[in-house]
């Protein structure tokens, strides 16, 4: 099979995703399958040939020309971190012409990009999550500085609802900092978040489902000196990541189950991740779900496979072949 990966995206995670692509790149099996890298930018999208040069995707059917010959992909392994890879717009995209792709399904994608909604569904279901309020560009006197310390109290995050990475977020210690703090959000998107800090543990934990059953990862621990865990802290160093995370065995039991049940009740694909607080008297709440986990060389992922003795190589075929009958 020929397998598009595919990378790149508008968002401020175009370069992490880059990352994530050259990772997928060294892990795929590459007797099994051609891979090729193709990075969409904006209207630029543009496949990577193995003699250096680059040759233009048409977008009626994701193909490209090599060597004179028309190629055609057979799946697309899409690890954009953002739009148009992570909130549903490629996913229509490859459903209309028929592609299949690694991630969930346009709706999935879109509520899940979305913190605020993914946290009012969720909660629906009796998942535990931080208190917050949204604020929209333009309509920022809806909600009040002192309202906001009433509701949702300090410290507490302000970030984009929809992003990823850290960028545009901020710890907010005092009532003055929220105003910084909501403009620097706002620079990544219209719609931020204003959300309630859950003191305790911050663990990771990847899923994915292969023909015969769901298979959840080891959980990573985020041990971070800096204010919370931050680009920075994801992609700088400034950080220690201890998998398996050290939780009492029946919270490691629980948060593991919560996680299998999210996959499910969202109808994920995929291998996804999903970020939790565990507060110091075992209570789990959720952060949020990743949808296109970043494969970089110091992302979770690719730890959580090592540390359960599996291989990324093998987990990526099942992934593929998940979608083949
Ligand atoms: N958004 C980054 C890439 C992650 O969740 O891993
Ligand atoms: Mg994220």
């Amino acid at each position: 099979r020929t397998i598009a990966i595919v990378c790149g995206g508008d968002s401020s995670e175009h370069d992490v995703s880059l990352r994530s692509a050259q990772g997928l790149y060294s892990f795929f099996d590459k007797e099994r399958y051609n891979v090729y890298i193709v990075d969409i930018k904006g209207q630029d999208w543009h496949v990577e040939l193995p003699d250096g040069t680059t040759a233009k995707i048409d977008r009626n059917d994701f193909s490209f020309m090599e060597n004179g010959e028309a190629k055609i992909f057979d799946y697309a392994y899409i690890t954009i971190h953002g739009t148009p890879g992570e909130n549903g717009l490629l996913q229509g995209y490859f459903d209309l012409i028929g592609l299949p792709y690694s991630t969930s399904g346009v709706l999935v994608e879109a509520m899940t990009f979305d913190k605020f909604v993914l946290n009012q569904y969720l909660r629906g279901y009796g998942v535990k999550v931080a208190d917050s309020l949204l604020i929209r560009k333009g309509y920022e006197e809806l909600v009040s500085d002192d309202e906001i310390e009433e509701r949702i109290g300090m410290p507490c995050f302000v970030k984009p609802a929809a992003d990823g990475s850290s960028f545009g977020v901020s710890k907010v210690k005092e009532k003055d900092m929220l105003a910084p703090a909501i403009r620097k959000a706002m620079l990544e998107s219209p719609e931020i978040m204003v959300e309630s800090y859950l003191e305790g543990t911050e663990i990771s934990i990847g899923v994915y489902k292969t023909k015969e059953k769901a298979v959840v990862l080891p959980a990573t621990e985020v041990v971070t000196s800096n204010e919370f865990f931050d680009y920075d802290a994801k992609y700088n160093g400034q950080v220690q990541e201890i998998t398996p995370a050290r939780l009492p065995e029946d919270v490691t039991e629980r948060v593991r189950q919560i996680t299998s049940h999210i996959y499910d009740i969202l109808h994920c694909n995929g291998i996804i991740r999903i970020d939790f607080i565990i507060s110091k008297e075992g209570s789990i709440s959720m952060l949020e779900v990743n949808t296109t986990p970043g494969m970089t060389a110091t992302s979770f992922i690719p730890q959580q496979v090592r540390a359960a003795g599996l291989s990324m190589t093998d987990v990526l075929t099942e992934i593929v072949e998940n979608q083949f009958d």
